[in-house]
């Protein structure tokens, strides 16, 4: 109790400090949609890509190159989003504010982070680690065990658990409605809500609107798919129909255009040494043929995002698709039962092949959308899209050895 008081007052103490130095800038919120969102009769935000001018295979975005995306969330206006920006690079989200969303979201490593595990407060580890943000819009199962089903759900897990952000709903409500910039801010999003408290809703639902902008879909990739043939070189066209050839079968799960489809899948990808199994979505849907099955993750820059799996286990994309290869099942533990899906299977490529692989996972980099990180926030705080701080222990890296 003593020493979350203690933890209290120097967050009050920073703030102090910070609202100090936030009075002198007037914090005002965007009036316009993010690029490729188009601003509706209503106000609102509505996306808009290449993708909305093909047809789908069974509503579901999935088929050929040239296939519409599967329903996305979008609708929300200019200040919502903006709002989110704001909260979600600022540390004074957490209970001793030293970690921000973009800690371990952080928009130059493909809002991820670079380590196997993530780190919240007071230097703590996570149990997996951090997924990409960008296209979140379209997903409608979040976390790799996939145990939430919508943005706002799912931010209630960092925000809350005390080894991430740390906080509580009261707290972090207390917190936020002692800076007048935000309440101002939360007014300029919220209009109706005429000068109130600020609410938790408000904030789960603009820290959603921020990050349903989050759009990636502009690669190298998407031009071929779009038509533009010289997008793509020779070696990394291979790679695609290595990509999505029968024998591979990435595309099964790996569905383009999202390159996910959103399914669970037990693929059998190792634990790092010493570690103990993740039985991941067994738990969630209380399936034990679902022991270490995992959401199907997007691949969306895939590039800027290692290390790779839940674990963190592999180091680069090369180590993934040597994995994939190694022959279906060879990494689960003796002992261990598990029912693979029926995709994974030993497709038995060349070094060539895997070389194209790891080529053609490099055309899917868009980051044209990446917004831009406050320079200043209503906190008075730093913006923080890093590590905590305190963070200079040494990760425990995994071998090169992919097996
Ligand atoms: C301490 C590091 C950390 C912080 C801080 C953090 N996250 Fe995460 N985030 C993670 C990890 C790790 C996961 C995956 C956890 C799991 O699946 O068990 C995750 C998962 C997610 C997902 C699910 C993505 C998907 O594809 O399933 C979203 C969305 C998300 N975080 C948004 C946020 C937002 C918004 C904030 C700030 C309120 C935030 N995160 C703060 C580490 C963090
Ligand atoms: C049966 C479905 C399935 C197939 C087929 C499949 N994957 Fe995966 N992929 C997954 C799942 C599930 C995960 C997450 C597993 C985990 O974290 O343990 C994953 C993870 C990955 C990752 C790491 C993503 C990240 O954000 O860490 C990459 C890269 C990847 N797959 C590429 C490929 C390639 C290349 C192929 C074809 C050789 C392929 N996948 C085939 C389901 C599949």
């Amino acid at each position: 109790m003593i020493e979350r008081l203690l933890i209290l007052t120097a967050t009050t103490l920073l703030l102090w400090a910070g609202i100090a130095s936030a009075e002198t800038v007037d914090f005002r919120l965007s009036d316009n949609c993010p690029p490729s969102f188009e601003e509706s009769a209503a106000g609102t935000c509505q996306l808009r890509t290449m993708y909305d001018f093909y047809d789908s295979v069974q509503g579901a975005g999935l088929g050929g190159t040239q296939t519409s995306l599967p329903p996305h969330r979008d609708g929300f206006s200019p200040q919502q989003i903006d709002l989110g920006r704001y909260l979600f690079f600022d540390p004074v989200l957490s209970r001793d504010a030293t970690v921000s969303c973009a800690s371990c979201h952080n928009p130059e490593q493909g809002f991820s982070d670079d380590l196997p595990r993530s780190r919240g407060i007071g230097d703590q580890e996570v149990a997996r680690a951090a997924p990409t943000l960008w296209n979140t819009a379209f997903l409608n199962k979040f976390f790799w065990d996939a145990h939430a089903t919508s943005l706002e759900e799912q931010v209630v897990g960092p925000l809350f658990a005390s080894n991430e952000m740390g906080n509580s709903p009261e707290d972090l409500l207390a917190t936020l409605s002692t800076i007048p910039a935000y309440q101002a801010l939360f007014d300029q999003a919220y209009p109706q809500r005429k000068n109130g408290p600020i609410q938790l809703d408000e904030v789960y639902h603009s820290l959603a609107a921020f990050q349903t902008s989050l759009i990636s879909l502009n690669s190298r990739y998407d031009r071929y798919a779009h038509g533009y043939h010289a997008a793509l070189s020779a070696p990394e066209v291979e790679g695609l129909n290595i990509f999505r050839s029968f024998v591979a079968r990435c595309a099964e799960c790996h569905t383009p255009p999202l390159f996910t489809n959103q399914q669970v899948a037990v693929i059998g990808a190792p634990e790092p040494e010493g570690r103990p199994i993740d039985v991941g979505a067994q738990i969630t849907y209380d399936a034990p043929e679902l022991k270490a099955g995992f959401k199907v993750p997007t691949l969306r820059n895939i590039a800027q995002t290692a290390p790779y799996m839940h674990s963190g286990r592999f180091n680069n994309l090369r180590e993934v698709v040597e994995f994939y290869n190694g022959g279906r099942g060879h990494a689960v533990p003796e002992g261990v039962d598990l029912q693979l899906h029926w995709h994974i299977s030993s497709p038995d490529l060349t070094d060539y092949e895997l070389d194209r692989l790891v080529d053609f996972l490099g055309t899917l980099t868009d980051e044209s959308l990446k917004p831009e990180v406050p320079s200043q926030l209503p906190s008075g705080l730093a913006p923080v899209h890093d590590k905590p701080q305190a963070n200079i222990v040494t990760t425990q890296k995994t071998s090169g050895d992919a097996s």
